[in-house]
């Protein structure tokens, strides 16, 4: 007996999926048979391979070039893309960045409350639900980047208060918490993704680093039917550093 989790013919929109963590979700969505949607700042040209890859996979993602923290934009990005789509069944509201305080609250805080609230209407007509990308560090502090465990405690907070919101409407609203999984940012600050690897097979409960996928296999689990009682959850993926570490 085997067990898939099969999305064909819904559609799924994920922000900030040009690389990293978001790369990761948007590819299992199009092996989920789903038609995906990338949000991001980059020009198309610029993740015009990655879109050639994912056709090869399944089917080819649309791409919208949209800074999250213009609300106005992103209104307009969420009615396109339901008229082109025909409907919206799953947000994955993965972009975030580390930068000074405001761009940190207008990205990491607030675009995750304008995405949501755009493509809400379209969620409440298939009961359709939202995944918030947190992270570990707002329960540990973090090191060195209080803007960024502030912004995404934010964003942390939202995902109770939208769980709580939304579920009036039958969309459920669950979050991840990831810490230290492997990015070009930690890469740059340990050298190379092979330094990163040694560091964290000694530091690590599990021994090694996180990768892209693991978060990505679960906001997959997450936004399917598989969670369907899971609403206000958010799963710290953080190879058990935080409860065995
Ligand atoms: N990598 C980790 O260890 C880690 C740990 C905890 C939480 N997270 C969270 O996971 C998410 C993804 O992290 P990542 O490591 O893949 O990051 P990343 O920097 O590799 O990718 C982030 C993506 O978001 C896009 N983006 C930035 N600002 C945007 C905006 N205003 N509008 C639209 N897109 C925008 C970037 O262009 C980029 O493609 C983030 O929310 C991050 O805070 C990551």
């Amino acid at each position: 007996m085997s067990c898939k989790i099969d999305m064909e013919g819904m559609v799924a929109v994920v922000t900030g999926a040009a690389q990293g963590i978001g790369a990761a979700i948007a590819a299992k969505y199009v092996q989920a048979g789903a038609q995906t949607v990338i949000l991001d700042v980059c020009g198309e040209e610029e993740i015009l391979d990655f879109l050639n890859q994912m056709e090869a996979q399944g089917k080819r993602p649309l791409y919208y070039r949209c800074d999250i923290s213009d609300e106005d934009k992103v209104a307009e990005v969420f009615r396109n893309i339901a008229d082109t789509c025909g409907r919206i069944d799953i947000l994955v509201n993965n972009a975030g960045i580390v930068s000074d305080w405001n761009k940190s609250y207008e990205v990491n805080t607030k675009g995750t409350w304008y995405c949501s609230e755009a493509a809400r209407p379209y969620l409440k007509k298939v009961s359709g639900n939202i995944v918030i990308l947190t992270s570990a560090s707002i329960f540990s502090g973090g090191t060195g980047i209080p803007q960024y465990v502030a912004t995404k405690a934010g964003s942390y907070a939202l995902t109770m208060f939208l769980a709580r919101e939304y579920a009036k409407e039958g969309i459920r609203v669950n979050g991840i918490a990831p810490a230290v999984i492997m990015s070009k940012m930690l890469a740059t600050r340990f050298g190379s993704e092979q330094a990163v690897r040694e560091h964290y097979k000694q530091v690590m409960p599990l021994g090694k680093v996180g990768e892209p996928e693991d978060i990505a296999n679960i906001a997959l689990f997450l936004s399917s039917s598989m969670a369907s009682y899971l609403c206000g959850e958010v799963l710290i993926a953080d190879g058990g550093r935080m409860h065995i570490g």
